[in-house]
């Protein structure tokens, strides 16, 4: 085997490690449970396949910067949490039946279970933020976590927001993920720099290379969401546009679409706040055709670019060969 692929192997490993680390302590958080009906619905969420990346990029930055990653697992285990109540609320908000391949909460038991569980969810996330974080920088961790939270409301409100609306703009719907998706990528960083105690340069460039990821994440979901053949995906193709959801797709569909039948189309899509089911696969296949996909491929690939430049301004160690495996895998992912 050559040095390169051993080396490529060492770092996958790795970061099966870390993962593994991931999934044994989240289920720490739960050792009550009654009533049933919130700790099973929460237990169930928590069993299906997540990705885990939020809490990967908190220990991985933490490593990064020579911090001692151990005193990272709690908070990367709270960021988990927060992320999977924003996903319970997501779904009620987006009447998504299905998550992780399996049916979501509001389906599974009801809205009143969903709104609850998710409620519960983030309250432990806080509980054991606050009871773990060091004081030395718990005052950092704290206010970053919560400003992930409040911005993901935020981000939220706009989704909900552009669904009713015909006339959003390409910034407005950058400013809404960097709300809903990107801030709290960036934050799992941020919050892994300060665990390291690490200073303001390097945790500005943690930042950065989280925003970009971050919203090279939510393009990413938003061309899946048409374009997903891998069932590990777990959410059903076409959604957002069924939803009227105002994706960067559709933005640029508006742009360039010039054919009578596709602006027809395209119209319905914007007046009628959505598609029916039966016309989505038509709307893929315009879109398609006018290669924007490709134009969002494009786009996509510009955030990799600059997150490489990043990165070069931080020294080799282990856990800068894991948070490039990550990306890499990132920004090919099928799901
Ligand atoms: C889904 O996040 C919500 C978005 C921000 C697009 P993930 O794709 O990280 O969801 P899981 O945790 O892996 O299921
Ligand atoms: C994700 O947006 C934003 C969240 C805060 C959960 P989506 O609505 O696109 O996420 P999915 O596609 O349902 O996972
Ligand atoms: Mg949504
Ligand atoms: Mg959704
Ligand atoms: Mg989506």
């Amino acid at each position: 085997m050559s040095e390169h692929s051993m080396d490529d192997l060492q770092t996958s490993r790795k970061m099966e490690e870390l993962l593994e680390l991931i999934e044994r302590n989240l289920h720490c958080f739960f050792c009550k449970t009654e009533p049933k009906n919130l700790y099973e619905p929460i237990k169930y969420l928590l069993d299906g396949k997540g990705k885990r990346i939020r809490p990967l990029l908190t220990l991985i930055s933490t490593g990064l910067l020579n911090g001692d990653i151990n005193k990272a697992i709690k908070p990367a285990i709270a960021l988990e949490l927060l992320h999977n109540f924003t996903l319970v609320h997501d779904d009620i908000m987006d009447n998504s039946d299905l998550r992780r391949n399996r049916e979501t909460i509001h389906k599974k038991w009801n809205t009143s279970i969903g709104i609850l569980s998710g409620d519960l969810l983030l309250a432990i996330a806080f509980q054991n933020i606050i009871a773990d974080v060091g004081l030395d920088y718990c005052k950092e961790v704290l206010l970053t976590y919560t400003d992930s939270l409040i911005e993901v409301c935020e981000g939220q409100g706009y989704d909900l927001d552009f669904e009713e609306r015909q006339d959003v703009s390409i910034n407005e719907y950058f400013l809404m993920i960097e709300k809903k998706t990107a801030k709290l990528i960036e934050n799992s960083m941020v919050i892994g720099g300060f665990i390291a105690k690490a200073n303001l340069d390097d945790i500005r460039i943690l930042g950065a290379i989280g925003k970009s990821l971050g919203f090279a994440f939510q393009l990413q979901d938003d061309l899946l969401d048409l374009t997903a053949v891998n069932p590990k995906f777990g959410k059903p193709v076409g959604k957002d546009l069924i939803e009227g959801k105002k994706t960067y797709i559709m933005l640029k569909a508006k742009e360039l679409f010039n054919n009578q039948e596709e602006i027809d189309l395209l119209n319905d899509f914007f007046n009628n706040h959505g598609l029916k089911p039966e016309q989505v696969p038509v709307m893929i296949d315009y879109l398609e055709k006018n290669g924007i996909f490709d134009i969002t491929k494009d786009t996509i690939n510009s955030y990799f670019v600059n997150i490489q430049e990043h990165l070069n301004k931080f020294e080799e160690n282990i856990y800068k060969k894991i948070l490039n495996h990550l990306i890499q895998t990132l920004f090919n992912r099928e799901f």
